[in-house]
């Protein structure tokens, strides 16, 4: 059978590479898909857009089901759209995309069936939402209600700087619509963790735990991105916390939804903030996979995915179980120059490792120009690594990506820092 796979980074080439080990599978399309997808084995890109375009597409290709990677055509209905059309499709409904598109909605939702989280205002007036900042003091934080690509966010340390963050968004509306609305809510100390299941409207499947690391540079410093390298598992999450978040967070957030009216079928990402005490709150919710968590989690997936996406749009998720490799997973992302704020194409990419069963290269921003590949966008590649342990993982990973090379090319070498302190110290 030959499947679809919708968007263009890491997150989407690591999906369709997975895919395409199926028995099953004769061919996995990309659209529009990206330089490494346009060579992996068994995949293909297909130069299409838009709901239209791919309804088209698929009706014409035979595709026999489709999995959208990013948030922006699940939040403009493309499921509802194939659904209509008679098209098999992986993802949340517009209705359920909204625990993302809208963070206003996503606290509500989270208030009103007593899920953890931080204390929260929202508000559509700047001298309202000054007003609040004032009484609550900082450290605070201010949200774009809509989607702002990760950069909606401001943890501010000072009053100033969070009456700057309103006026960026309510009144120069820095994130267009997105911003008319902020949400003002309680900064939370703690550690993040990404905590990513599968759900068919009714039963939830778990995958591996993961961490990743969202600031530009070493030490957690520098600009917020969209992420610059995970791990898998995350020993943060011990298996009481990973109890406790599947009874607190999960499964209460799964019922609501369906109380609610919108059944959620697709991944569902809840972003946790997790204190010294082990309690998790959850800081935001996703309605897709992470990037580029899924790089790490999918090679360590050892089960058939289409198999787990089969039963959760049959909706006998409860029936299924995935397999994980015992190995660590690692990925590190190597980012174009001027990433995150302008981010320079067309760059020649050398020295890329040929993939190997432990180490695989999962590309974002590149492009096929001619036999060469290019830079094509911020975040260029996720060099992913199995090993025994954290630390022989990031070895793995680093030795890989010295070999590679393009003008400007930024990563970190810390990535995977957190979870190997946890490792030292035993709690894992
Ligand atoms: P979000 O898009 O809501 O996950 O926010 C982006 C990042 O901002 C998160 O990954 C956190 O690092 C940080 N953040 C968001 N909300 C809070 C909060 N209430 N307290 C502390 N940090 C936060
Ligand atoms: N890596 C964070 C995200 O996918 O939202």
């Amino acid at each position: 059978m030959k499947l679809l796979v919708v968007g263009s980074g890491g997150r989407e080439h690591a999906l369709a590479w997975k895919l395409a080990e199926s028995p099953r599978v004769q061919k996995v399309f990309v659209a529009p898909g990206n330089g490494g997808t346009a060579t992996e084995t068994g995949v293909e890109n297909a130069p299409v857009s838009g709901t239209r375009g791919l309804i088209d597409f698929c009706k014409r290709e035979h595709i026999h089901l489709t999995v959208v990677g990013p948030e922006a055509p699940l939040a403009e209905g493309m499921v509802d759209a194939f659904r209509d059309a008679g098209l098999k499709i992986f993802g949340p409904t517009r209705a359920a995309a909204q625990l993302e598109a809208s963070k206003d909605f996503a606290k509500r939702f989270m208030v009103r069936h007593g899920l953890p989280t931080a204390r929260h205002r929202s508000f559509e007036d700047a001298a309202a939402a000054k007003a609040y900042v004032a009484g609550e003091g900082a450290p605070i934080v201010v949200k774009a209600d809509g989607l702002a690509a990760g950069k909606g966010v401001v943890v501010a340390a000072t009053r100033e700087e969070a009456n700057a963050a309103i006026d960026a968004m309510l009144g120069e509306r820095r994130f267009g619509a997105a911003g008319s609305r902020v949400v003002i809510e309680e900064f939370l100390a703690g550690e993040e963790a990404s905590f990513i299941v599968m759900c068919d409207g009714t039963h939830v499947l778990p995958l591996a735990t993961s961490q990743d690391h969202k600031r530009l540079r070493d030490g957690d410093e520098g600009p917020n991105t969209g992420g610059m390298g995970a791990y898998s598992p995350a020993p943060l999450v011990t298996p009481e916390i990973h109890a406790r978040v599947m009874r607190e967070i999960i499964l209460p957030a799964v019922q609501g939804m369906t109380q609610d009216g919108h059944p959620y079928v697709g991944f569902l990402y809840a972003g946790l903030m997790i204190d010294a005490e082990g309690n998790a709150k959850t800081l935001e919710f996703n309605c897709r996979l992470g990037d580029p968590e899924s790089q790490p989690i999918l090679l360590r997936l050892k089960s058939d995915l289409l198999e787990l996406i089969e039963h959760a749009l049959a909706g006998t998720l409860d029936q299924a179980e995935a397999q994980w490799d015992r190995r660590c997973a690692l990925g590190v992302v190597l980012a174009a120059a001027g990433y995150p704020d302008e981010p320079r194409k067309g760059d020649r990419i050398e020295g890329l490792p040929a993939p190997a069963p432990d180490c695989r290269v999962f590309h974002a921003g590149t492009r096929l120009d001619g036999d060469a590949l290019v830079t094509n966008g911020g975040r260029v590649m996720c060099v992913t690594a199995l090993g025994d342990s954290l630390r022989i993982a990031r070895t793995r990973v680093y030795e890989a990506v010295e070999q590679i090379r393009f003008d400007g090319m930024q990563f970190r070498r810390d990535i995977g820092h957190r979870g190997l302190k946890k490792s030292r110290a035993g709690s894992s």
